[in-house]
């Protein structure tokens, strides 16, 4: 269904399914969530179930209305309200203390609860008829690249769920921005669409989680999920970064090496760099100019990479002024941290 023309009755199925304790995947603007009842232990329990998720990993609460974030989130502070009032709905999470109604199952045992409104009409729609308040990870098997169309829900999810909706590809491809408000001054858990400087511009200062620059540091990630395996394909991915002759000529000869070796070999490069590459499977993933063009389609060209049966992939950094926090937060990710400095 489209976003500008909702189906109604499809969206009013979806949320009995919600309110009958069944499961139903849903576009967002950022990715596809599982979609359960955040106000039922068991639906909480059939999501981990679904996606093969670790149950101390905790779930948003997706909500449609301002006011219901109080129903679920206790002590919200003012700059809270502010950063909601600028770009609630829309692609941010926020941390607080939860209330009673909020059960452990979906907060995965924590006294705090992550809470999001997002933009996307189906997803409001589906919210809505289902009661208001819905927990929703991204829709994928645990571990995997979060989907951004429906075929990647089918593929993950497809015989284990009640209802997918199929809203086509989703606009920016990366999950929400994290934001704590449960400490002294606000921190970001998860970079997203939305980068420090747009946070920074409503809350003056915002820390930044250790955890989420260096997975290996003895500080346990505030985001519990930060600390799992993710994003990753069945590919060994390895990032080439540094000055961009030579992250070129870098990966042009690993490429040739591995295929010299007889592993199918993936490239990941950007319209700028594509002429400089003659072998592998080589993919455009967008241009610097636009990187929004590179976080819509990271996700997908990864499980793309599986699709051709690549064993290996190599690919650009990419550290672009708006976007590039987020999009190499997920990289490196799914690159497992293998990173080649040239
Ligand atoms: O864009 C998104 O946020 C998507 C769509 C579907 O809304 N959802 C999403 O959910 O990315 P998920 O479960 O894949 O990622 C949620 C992250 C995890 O890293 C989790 O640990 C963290 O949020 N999280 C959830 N509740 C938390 C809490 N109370 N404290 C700290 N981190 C929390
Ligand atoms: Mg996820």
């Amino acid at each position: 269904m489209s976003e500008d023309n909702p189906d109604i009755a499809g969206l009013r199925k979806a949320g009995e399914i919600i309110r009958n304790g069944g499961l139903v995947a849903f576009p967002t603007e950022t990715v596809y969530g599982l979609g359960g009842n955040a106000l039922d232990p068991g639906a909480s329990k059939k999501i981990y179930a679904a996606k093969g998720r670790p149950s101390d990993n905790p779930l948003i609460v997706h909500i449609a209305d301002m006011e219901d974030l109080y129903t679920v989130a206790r002590d919200v502070p003012p700059e809270a309200e502010k950063l909601a009032a600028r770009y609630w709905p829309g692609p941010l999470t926020m941390i607080f203390e939860k209330t009673d109604i909020v059960p452990y199952e979906t907060t995965g045992g924590l006294e705090t609860v992550a809470v999001r409104f997002p933009v996307n009409k189906i997803a409001q729609g589906m919210i809505r008829y289902g009661g208001g308040f819905v927990a929703a990870p991204s829709a994928n098997i645990s571990g995997r690249p979060s989907p951004t169309v429906a075929e990647r829900v089918i593929e993950d999810l497809g015989d284990r769920i009640d209802m997918i909706i199929d809203g086509g590809h989703t606009d920016i491809g990366l999950e929400s921005t994290i934001v704590d408000f449960t400490g002294d001054e606000p921190v970001i858990l998860r970079p997203g669409f939305l980068n420090r400087k747009m946070l920074e511009d409503v809350l003056g200062t915002v820390e930044t989680d250790p955890g989420i620059t260096d997975d290996n540091a003895c500080i346990r990630p505030k985001a519990p999920g930060m600390k799992y395996k993710h994003y990753a394909p069945r590919a060994e991915v390895t990032i080439v970064e540094g000055d961009a002759d030579r992250v070129r000529e870098k990966i042009s000869s690993l490429v040739h090496r591995s295929i010299l070796e007889g592993r199918k070999t993936g490239v990941i490069c950007t319209k700028e760099s594509r002429d400089s590459y003659r072998e592998g499977d080589i993919k455009v993933i967008g241009t610097l100019d636009d990187d929004l063009t590179i976080a819509r389609n990271l996700f997908e060209y990864l499980r793309e990479f599986d699709d051709d049966g690549c064993d290996c992939v190599y690919t650009e950094s990419f550290r672009t002024p708006r976007l590039g926090d987020a999009i190499m937060n997920r990289l490196i990710k799914s690159a497992g941290h293998k990173v080649i400095q040239v």
